[in-house]
Protein backbone atom coordinates (compact mmCIF):
# COMPACT_ATOMS: atom_id res chain seq x y z
CA UNK A 1 0.00 0.00 0.00
CA UNK A 2 1.29 3.05 -0.84
CA UNK A 3 1.64 6.21 2.15
CA UNK A 4 -0.44 8.98 2.21
CA UNK A 5 1.46 11.78 0.65
CA UNK A 6 1.86 13.57 4.32
CA UNK A 7 3.17 10.41 5.59
CA UNK A 8 5.60 10.50 2.59
CA UNK A 9 6.57 13.87 3.04
CA UNK A 10 6.72 13.31 7.21
CA UNK A 11 8.90 10.63 6.21
CA UNK A 12 11.30 12.98 4.29
CA UNK A 13 11.16 15.13 7.23
CA UNK A 14 13.18 12.16 9.19
CA UNK A 15 9.75 11.46 11.10
CA UNK A 16 7.68 8.61 10.27
CA UNK A 17 5.63 9.21 13.58
CA UNK A 18 2.13 10.57 12.80
CA UNK A 19 2.54 13.41 14.77
CA UNK A 20 4.81 14.59 12.14
CA UNK A 21 2.29 13.65 9.84
CA UNK A 22 -0.20 15.89 10.93
CA UNK A 23 1.96 18.90 12.01
CA UNK A 24 3.53 18.52 8.13
CA UNK A 25 -0.41 18.83 6.96
CA UNK A 26 -1.08 22.19 9.67
CA UNK A 27 2.15 23.90 8.18
CA UNK A 28 1.65 23.63 4.60
CA UNK A 29 -2.55 24.06 5.10
CA UNK A 30 -1.23 27.54 6.84
CA UNK A 31 1.50 27.99 3.84
CA UNK A 32 1.37 26.29 0.48
CA UNK A 33 4.07 27.53 -1.19
CA UNK A 34 6.76 29.57 1.45
CA UNK A 35 6.51 26.22 4.28
CA UNK A 36 8.43 23.96 1.46
CA UNK A 37 10.10 27.16 0.11
CA UNK A 38 11.56 27.02 4.22
CA UNK A 39 11.99 23.48 4.71
CA UNK A 40 13.94 22.62 1.14
CA UNK A 41 16.78 24.74 2.71
CA UNK A 42 17.03 22.77 5.62
CA UNK A 43 19.78 20.75 4.71
CA UNK A 44 22.15 24.12 4.04
CA UNK A 45 23.35 26.03 7.16
CA UNK A 46 22.83 29.19 4.56
CA UNK A 47 21.46 29.35 1.01
CA UNK A 48 19.98 32.18 -0.48
CA UNK A 49 16.36 31.38 -1.71
CA UNK A 50 15.00 33.64 -4.40
CA UNK A 51 12.25 35.92 -3.72
CA UNK A 52 12.54 35.00 0.37
CA UNK A 53 15.91 35.49 1.64
CA UNK A 54 18.50 34.63 2.87
CA UNK A 55 17.48 31.70 5.00
CA UNK A 56 19.90 30.35 7.75
CA UNK A 57 18.68 26.90 8.97
CA UNK A 58 21.15 26.56 11.72
CA UNK A 59 20.94 26.82 15.66
CA UNK A 60 24.54 28.38 16.42
CA UNK A 61 24.11 30.15 13.23
CA UNK A 62 20.62 31.97 13.92
CA UNK A 63 21.80 32.92 17.41
CA UNK A 64 24.84 34.64 16.23
CA UNK A 65 22.62 37.01 13.99
CA UNK A 66 20.33 37.45 16.59
CA UNK A 67 23.03 38.74 18.74
CA UNK A 68 25.21 40.89 16.34
CA UNK A 69 23.67 43.68 16.16
CA UNK A 70 25.73 45.61 14.37
CA UNK A 71 25.08 43.84 11.43
CA UNK A 72 21.59 42.93 11.67
CA UNK A 73 18.50 44.58 12.89
CA UNK A 74 14.67 44.54 12.62
CA UNK A 75 14.65 47.72 11.21
CA UNK A 76 15.36 48.19 7.02
CA UNK A 77 14.27 46.74 3.98
CA UNK A 78 12.58 42.93 4.70
CA UNK A 79 12.64 43.20 8.51
CA UNK A 80 9.66 42.94 10.33
CA UNK A 81 9.49 46.75 10.53
CA UNK A 82 8.35 47.04 7.05
CA UNK A 83 5.47 44.75 8.04
CA UNK A 84 4.34 46.43 11.34
CA UNK A 85 5.42 50.10 11.13
CA UNK A 86 2.65 51.24 8.49
CA UNK A 87 0.21 49.35 11.18
CA UNK A 88 1.35 49.52 14.15
CA UNK A 89 3.57 53.00 14.11
CA UNK A 90 7.55 53.00 15.10
CA UNK A 91 7.93 52.53 18.30
CA UNK A 92 6.14 48.82 19.43
CA UNK A 93 9.07 46.96 20.27
CA UNK A 94 8.93 44.39 17.60
CA UNK A 95 10.08 47.49 14.83
CA UNK A 96 12.69 48.75 17.47
CA UNK A 97 16.28 48.66 18.14
CA UNK A 98 19.07 49.58 20.52
CA UNK A 99 18.21 52.29 23.81
CA UNK A 100 14.95 53.10 22.89
CA UNK A 101 14.11 49.59 22.29
CA UNK A 102 15.68 48.71 25.78
CA UNK A 103 13.84 51.39 27.52
CA UNK A 104 10.34 50.58 26.64
CA UNK A 105 10.72 46.78 27.39
CA UNK A 106 12.27 47.90 31.18
CA UNK A 107 9.24 49.47 31.39
CA UNK A 108 6.96 47.06 30.05
CA UNK A 109 8.86 44.31 32.42
CA UNK A 110 6.61 44.73 35.22
CA UNK A 111 3.31 43.67 32.97
CA UNK A 112 4.65 40.02 32.76
CA UNK A 113 5.76 39.97 36.77
CA UNK A 114 4.51 36.43 37.82
CA UNK A 115 1.66 38.15 39.45
CA UNK A 116 0.34 39.98 36.72
CA UNK A 117 0.30 37.46 33.90
CA UNK A 118 -1.26 34.99 36.93
CA UNK A 119 -4.19 37.61 37.21
CA UNK A 120 -4.56 38.07 33.09
CA UNK A 121 -5.25 34.58 32.92
CA UNK A 122 -6.80 34.11 35.95
CA UNK A 123 -9.60 36.73 34.50
CA UNK A 124 -11.00 34.07 32.39
CA UNK A 125 -11.30 31.78 35.49
CA UNK A 126 -14.91 31.93 37.04
CA UNK A 127 -17.82 29.54 37.03
CA UNK A 128 -18.21 30.69 33.24
CA UNK A 129 -14.92 30.76 32.63
CA UNK A 130 -13.95 29.02 29.09
CA UNK A 131 -11.65 26.54 31.01
CA UNK A 132 -13.89 25.55 33.96
CA UNK A 133 -16.18 24.88 31.32
CA UNK A 134 -13.96 22.77 29.41
CA UNK A 135 -13.12 20.90 32.48
CA UNK A 136 -16.86 20.05 33.40
CA UNK A 137 -18.22 19.34 29.05
CA UNK A 138 -15.23 16.82 29.56
CA UNK A 139 -15.94 15.56 32.27
CA UNK A 140 -19.69 15.11 31.30
CA UNK A 141 -18.69 13.01 28.65
CA UNK A 142 -18.97 15.70 25.94
CA UNK A 143 -16.95 16.06 23.13
CA UNK A 144 -15.23 19.50 22.95
CA UNK A 145 -13.26 21.77 19.97
CA UNK A 146 -10.24 22.34 21.60
CA UNK A 147 -9.18 24.84 18.69
CA UNK A 148 -12.09 26.87 19.91
CA UNK A 149 -11.69 26.62 23.49
CA UNK A 150 -8.31 27.92 23.17
CA UNK A 151 -9.20 30.63 20.76
CA UNK A 152 -11.78 31.88 23.42
CA UNK A 153 -9.07 31.71 26.06
CA UNK A 154 -6.79 34.12 24.14
CA UNK A 155 -9.52 36.27 23.52
CA UNK A 156 -9.97 36.35 26.74
CA UNK A 157 -6.33 37.59 27.36
CA UNK A 158 -7.01 40.22 24.92
CA UNK A 159 -9.46 41.70 26.27
CA UNK A 160 -7.64 42.07 29.97
CA UNK A 161 -5.14 43.13 27.75
CA UNK A 162 -7.30 46.01 26.26
CA UNK A 163 -9.35 46.23 29.20
CA UNK A 164 -12.27 45.17 28.49
CA UNK A 165 -15.08 42.81 30.12
CA UNK A 166 -14.39 39.40 28.22
CA UNK A 167 -18.01 38.66 27.42
CA UNK A 168 -18.53 36.48 24.16
CA UNK A 169 -18.98 39.30 21.85
CA UNK A 170 -16.24 41.01 22.97
CA UNK A 171 -13.96 37.73 23.05
CA UNK A 172 -15.03 36.72 19.64
CA UNK A 173 -14.65 39.92 17.94
CA UNK A 174 -10.91 40.76 19.07
CA UNK A 175 -10.02 36.84 17.84
CA UNK A 176 -11.61 38.00 14.59
CA UNK A 177 -9.80 41.46 14.75
CA UNK A 178 -6.64 39.86 15.24
CA UNK A 179 -6.42 37.43 12.94
CA UNK A 180 -8.24 39.50 9.84
CA UNK A 181 -4.85 41.67 10.47
CA UNK A 182 -2.04 38.58 10.81
CA UNK A 183 -3.59 36.99 8.35
CA UNK A 184 -2.92 39.21 5.49
CA UNK A 185 1.20 38.58 6.08
CA UNK A 186 2.99 36.34 4.05
CA UNK A 187 6.30 35.50 3.72
CA UNK A 188 7.51 36.20 0.02
CA UNK A 189 5.89 39.56 0.45
CA UNK A 190 8.07 42.29 2.46
CA UNK A 191 5.24 44.18 3.48
CA UNK A 192 1.43 44.84 3.20
CA UNK A 193 -0.01 46.64 0.33
CA UNK A 194 -1.58 50.27 0.88
CA UNK A 195 -5.08 48.79 1.55
CA UNK A 196 -4.01 45.94 3.51
CA UNK A 197 -2.66 49.13 5.92
CA UNK A 198 -5.39 50.94 5.59
CA UNK A 199 -7.84 47.93 6.61
CA UNK A 200 -5.34 46.60 9.20
CA UNK A 201 -5.51 50.23 10.88
CA UNK A 202 -9.29 50.42 10.88
CA UNK A 203 -9.72 46.49 12.51
CA UNK A 204 -6.95 47.72 15.19
CA UNK A 205 -8.01 51.04 15.67
CA UNK A 206 -11.64 49.63 16.72
CA UNK A 207 -9.65 46.75 18.88
CA UNK A 208 -7.88 49.50 20.61
CA UNK A 209 -10.54 52.17 21.32
CA UNK A 210 -11.12 50.11 24.79
CA UNK A 211 -7.25 50.56 26.04
CA UNK A 212 -7.25 54.34 25.31
CA UNK A 213 -10.31 54.55 26.99
CA UNK A 214 -8.85 52.64 30.09
CA UNK A 215 -5.71 54.24 29.34
CA UNK A 216 -6.96 57.77 29.87
CA UNK A 217 -9.04 56.35 33.27
CA UNK A 218 -5.38 55.50 34.79
CA UNK A 219 -7.59 52.80 36.69
CA UNK A 220 -4.55 50.11 37.58
CA UNK A 221 -6.94 47.42 37.39
CA UNK A 222 -6.52 47.16 33.75
CA UNK A 223 -3.40 46.67 31.50
CA UNK A 224 -3.57 50.00 29.70
CA UNK A 225 -3.95 51.68 33.06
CA UNK A 226 -1.09 50.24 34.87
CA UNK A 227 1.26 51.02 31.49
CA UNK A 228 0.49 54.36 32.20
CA UNK A 229 1.58 54.04 35.97
CA UNK A 230 4.31 52.21 34.87
CA UNK A 231 5.20 55.52 32.94
CA UNK A 232 4.67 54.74 28.83
CA UNK A 233 2.88 57.20 26.98
CA UNK A 234 -0.64 57.33 25.61
CA UNK A 235 1.56 56.05 22.21
CA UNK A 236 3.45 53.55 23.62
CA UNK A 237 0.87 51.74 25.72
CA UNK A 238 -1.40 51.85 22.37
CA UNK A 239 1.60 50.20 20.08
CA UNK A 240 2.38 47.54 23.09
CA UNK A 241 -1.20 46.48 23.24
CA UNK A 242 -1.51 46.34 19.51
CA UNK A 243 2.10 44.58 19.56
CA UNK A 244 0.85 42.16 22.39
CA UNK A 245 -2.62 41.10 20.46
CA UNK A 246 -0.38 40.52 17.17
CA UNK A 247 2.20 38.52 18.33
CA UNK A 248 0.73 36.82 21.61
CA UNK A 249 -2.78 35.39 20.19
CA UNK A 250 -2.28 33.35 17.14
CA UNK A 251 0.98 31.63 18.82
CA UNK A 252 -1.23 30.81 21.33
CA UNK A 253 -3.98 29.46 19.32
CA UNK A 254 -1.27 27.51 17.46
CA UNK A 255 0.54 26.02 20.19
CA UNK A 256 -2.09 24.76 22.47
CA UNK A 257 -4.19 22.55 20.19
CA UNK A 258 -0.51 21.39 18.51
CA UNK A 259 0.83 19.98 21.82
CA UNK A 260 -1.88 18.24 22.83
CA UNK A 261 -2.53 16.50 19.59
CA UNK A 262 1.21 15.47 19.11
CA UNK A 263 0.51 14.19 22.54
CA UNK A 264 -1.88 11.98 21.26
CA UNK A 265 -0.36 10.70 18.25
CA UNK A 266 3.06 9.75 20.28
CA UNK A 267 0.87 8.40 23.45
CA UNK A 268 2.11 11.21 25.33
CA UNK A 269 -0.87 12.70 27.00
CA UNK A 270 -1.24 10.98 30.21
CA UNK A 271 2.51 11.88 31.40
CA UNK A 272 1.46 15.23 29.70
CA UNK A 273 -1.08 15.41 32.09
CA UNK A 274 0.43 13.84 34.93
CA UNK A 275 0.73 15.80 38.65
CA UNK A 276 4.50 15.83 37.62
CA UNK A 277 5.66 19.68 36.90
CA UNK A 278 8.78 18.79 35.45
CA UNK A 279 7.48 16.05 33.03
CA UNK A 280 5.28 18.42 32.06
CA UNK A 281 7.84 21.51 31.48
CA UNK A 282 9.72 18.72 29.07
CA UNK A 283 6.96 17.81 27.18
CA UNK A 284 5.78 21.28 26.92
CA UNK A 285 9.09 22.47 25.81
CA UNK A 286 9.24 19.81 23.43
CA UNK A 287 6.33 20.80 21.52
CA UNK A 288 7.70 23.62 21.01
CA UNK A 289 11.04 23.00 19.51
CA UNK A 290 9.00 20.80 17.01
CA UNK A 291 5.56 23.47 16.64
CA UNK A 292 8.16 26.54 16.41
CA UNK A 293 5.24 28.72 16.68
CA UNK A 294 6.41 31.61 15.40
CA UNK A 295 8.52 29.70 12.41
CA UNK A 296 10.98 32.34 10.98
CA UNK A 297 12.37 35.29 12.41
CA UNK A 298 13.81 38.65 9.99
CA UNK A 299 16.20 40.69 9.60
CA UNK A 300 17.38 43.27 7.50
CA UNK A 301 21.69 43.73 7.09
CA UNK A 302 22.65 47.09 8.27
CA UNK A 303 26.15 46.63 7.07
CA UNK A 304 27.97 43.69 4.52
CA UNK A 305 29.40 40.86 6.41
CA UNK A 306 28.79 36.96 5.70
CA UNK A 307 26.65 34.82 7.57
CA UNK A 308 28.00 30.63 7.76
CA UNK A 309 30.48 31.51 4.73
CA UNK A 310 27.81 33.27 2.96
CA UNK A 311 28.72 36.96 1.89
CA UNK A 312 25.50 39.45 2.87
CA UNK A 313 24.83 43.19 1.80
CA UNK A 314 23.70 46.15 3.28
CA UNK A 315 19.75 45.49 3.00
CA UNK A 316 19.51 42.05 2.37
CA UNK A 317 16.80 39.96 4.53
CA UNK A 318 17.84 37.42 6.43
CA UNK A 319 15.02 34.75 7.18
CA UNK A 320 15.63 32.76 10.47
CA UNK A 321 14.11 29.64 9.20
CA UNK A 322 13.26 29.03 13.07
CA UNK A 323 11.53 25.67 11.68
CA UNK A 324 14.28 24.46 10.53
CA UNK A 325 16.92 24.82 13.21
CA UNK A 326 14.89 23.33 16.34
CA UNK A 327 13.79 20.68 14.36
CA UNK A 328 16.63 19.24 13.25
CA UNK A 329 17.23 17.43 15.85
CA UNK A 330 14.56 15.06 15.54
CA UNK A 331 10.97 14.21 16.28
CA UNK A 332 9.35 14.60 19.40
CA UNK A 333 10.81 13.38 22.53
CA UNK A 334 10.94 14.48 25.51
CA UNK A 335 13.47 12.15 27.16
CA UNK A 336 15.79 13.39 24.93
CA UNK A 337 17.87 16.19 26.02
CA UNK A 338 18.02 19.31 23.82
CA UNK A 339 21.06 20.81 22.20
CA UNK A 340 22.14 23.89 23.85
CA UNK A 341 21.77 26.05 21.06
CA UNK A 342 18.24 25.35 19.85
CA UNK A 343 17.22 25.49 23.73
CA UNK A 344 14.27 28.32 23.69
CA UNK A 345 15.18 29.57 20.04
CA UNK A 346 11.75 29.26 19.33
CA UNK A 347 11.13 32.57 22.00
CA UNK A 348 14.17 34.18 19.92
CA UNK A 349 17.83 35.48 21.66
CA UNK A 350 19.34 38.71 22.70
CA UNK A 351 17.36 41.92 22.84
CA UNK A 352 14.03 40.67 20.64
CA UNK A 353 13.64 37.54 23.37
CA UNK A 354 9.78 36.94 23.62
CA UNK A 355 8.92 39.22 25.92
CA UNK A 356 5.44 37.46 26.32
CA UNK A 357 7.08 34.07 27.23
CA UNK A 358 5.69 34.00 30.84
CA UNK A 359 2.28 35.07 29.78
CA UNK A 360 2.55 32.42 27.16
CA UNK A 361 3.73 29.44 29.88
CA UNK A 362 0.72 30.32 32.05
CA UNK A 363 -2.18 30.07 29.48
CA UNK A 364 -0.42 26.66 28.50
CA UNK A 365 -0.61 25.78 31.70
CA UNK A 366 -3.99 26.98 32.29
CA UNK A 367 -5.36 24.86 29.91
CA UNK A 368 -3.58 21.77 30.72
CA UNK A 369 -4.54 21.73 34.43
CA UNK A 370 -7.91 22.37 32.88
CA UNK A 371 -7.64 18.97 31.04
CA UNK A 372 -5.95 17.36 34.02
CA UNK A 373 -8.94 17.98 36.29
CA UNK A 374 -11.07 16.43 33.47
CA UNK A 375 -8.82 13.16 33.39
CA UNK A 376 -10.19 10.31 35.89
CA UNK A 377 -10.32 7.03 36.10
CA UNK A 378 -7.42 6.14 33.78
CA UNK A 379 -9.23 8.50 31.23
CA UNK A 380 -7.79 11.11 29.41
CA UNK A 381 -8.39 13.45 26.74
CA UNK A 382 -8.44 12.08 23.10
CA UNK A 383 -8.46 13.09 20.32
CA UNK A 384 -11.19 12.49 17.56
CA UNK A 385 -11.46 14.66 14.64
CA UNK A 386 -9.06 17.36 13.85
CA UNK A 387 -8.97 20.16 10.48
CA UNK A 388 -5.57 22.22 10.06
CA UNK A 389 -6.42 25.59 9.15
CA UNK A 390 -6.00 27.83 5.96
CA UNK A 391 -4.59 30.83 5.05
CA UNK A 392 -3.38 31.45 8.69
CA UNK A 393 -0.06 33.45 9.64
CA UNK A 394 0.57 30.91 12.43
CA UNK A 395 0.16 27.11 11.25
CA UNK A 396 -2.71 25.70 13.60
CA UNK A 397 -5.90 23.55 13.72
CA UNK A 398 -9.19 24.81 13.08
CA UNK A 399 -11.01 22.33 14.85
CA UNK A 400 -9.56 19.43 16.91
CA UNK A 401 -12.37 17.66 18.64
CA UNK A 402 -11.35 15.89 22.29
CA UNK A 403 -13.32 13.80 24.23
CA UNK A 404 -12.27 11.84 27.43
CA UNK A 405 -11.38 8.09 26.51
CA UNK A 406 -9.13 5.02 27.26
CA UNK A 407 -5.23 6.53 25.96
CA UNK A 408 -4.79 2.54 25.93
CA UNK A 409 -7.87 2.39 23.01
CA UNK A 410 -6.90 5.94 21.19
CA UNK A 411 -6.26 5.19 17.78
CA UNK A 412 -2.47 6.04 18.06
CA UNK A 413 0.12 5.43 15.62
CA UNK A 414 -2.77 4.76 12.83
CA UNK A 415 -1.71 6.48 9.28
CA UNK A 416 -5.21 6.20 7.88
CA UNK A 417 -5.96 8.71 10.29
CA UNK A 418 -3.15 11.02 8.53
CA UNK A 419 -5.85 10.99 5.10
CA UNK A 420 -8.62 12.22 6.63
C1 LIG B 1 4.02 29.96 22.34
C2 LIG B 1 3.87 31.23 22.26
C3 LIG B 1 4.88 32.23 21.73
C4 LIG B 1 5.98 32.04 20.94
C5 LIG B 1 6.51 30.75 20.36
C6 LIG B 1 6.58 33.35 20.74
C7 LIG B 1 7.73 33.56 20.01
C8 LIG B 1 8.36 34.79 19.90
C9 LIG B 1 9.59 35.01 19.18
C10 LIG B 1 10.36 33.96 18.40
C11 LIG B 1 9.91 36.33 19.31
C12 LIG B 1 11.18 37.01 18.77
C13 LIG B 1 11.02 37.45 17.34
C14 LIG B 1 12.27 38.05 16.76
O1 LIG B 1 13.31 38.17 17.41
O2 LIG B 1 12.20 38.41 15.59
C15 LIG B 1 8.88 36.95 20.11
C16 LIG B 1 8.83 38.29 20.44
C17 LIG B 1 7.80 38.87 21.13
N1 LIG B 1 6.74 38.23 21.74
FE1 LIG B 1 6.36 36.25 21.69
N2 LIG B 1 5.84 34.28 21.42
C18 LIG B 1 4.79 33.65 22.05
C19 LIG B 1 3.82 34.22 22.83
C20 LIG B 1 3.76 35.55 23.16
C21 LIG B 1 2.74 36.12 23.99
C22 LIG B 1 1.61 35.38 24.69
C23 LIG B 1 2.99 37.46 24.03
C24 LIG B 1 2.13 38.42 24.81
C25 LIG B 1 2.02 39.58 24.80
C26 LIG B 1 4.19 37.73 23.23
C27 LIG B 1 4.78 38.96 23.04
C28 LIG B 1 5.94 39.17 22.33
C29 LIG B 1 6.51 40.50 22.12
C30 LIG B 1 5.94 41.83 22.61
C31 LIG B 1 7.67 40.31 21.34
C32 LIG B 1 8.61 41.41 20.84
C33 LIG B 1 9.75 41.60 21.79
C34 LIG B 1 10.77 42.61 21.29
O3 LIG B 1 10.86 42.84 20.08
O4 LIG B 1 11.49 43.14 22.13
N3 LIG B 1 4.62 36.53 22.73
N4 LIG B 1 7.94 36.00 20.46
Amino acid sequence: MRAHPAVARAHDLGGAAPEAAWEERVQRAAHPLAYPALRSARNRPVVRVPRIGVVVSDAALAREVLLDLDHFSKVGPGAPSDLWTPVLGPSVLLNMEGAEHAALRRALGPLFSPRAVRELVAADDGDAGVLPDLTRRLAAGEAVDLAAVVGAQAGAVICGMVGLPPTDEAVRSSMAAAQTITGMVRLHRHGLTRSQVVRARTVLERLTAPARIAYRAGDPATVPGRMRDLGLSEREAMGAVGAFVLTGTETIQSFVPRLVAIAHDAGWTARLLADDAPLRRRAVEEGLRVTVPTPAMLRSVRAGTSVGGVPVAAGDRVVIATVNCCRAGGGFDPDRSVDPAVRHLWFGAGPHFCLGMPLAMAQVDAVLDALAAAASDGRVPVVGGRRAARGVLVPAYRSLELRLGDPGRAPVRSAARVAS
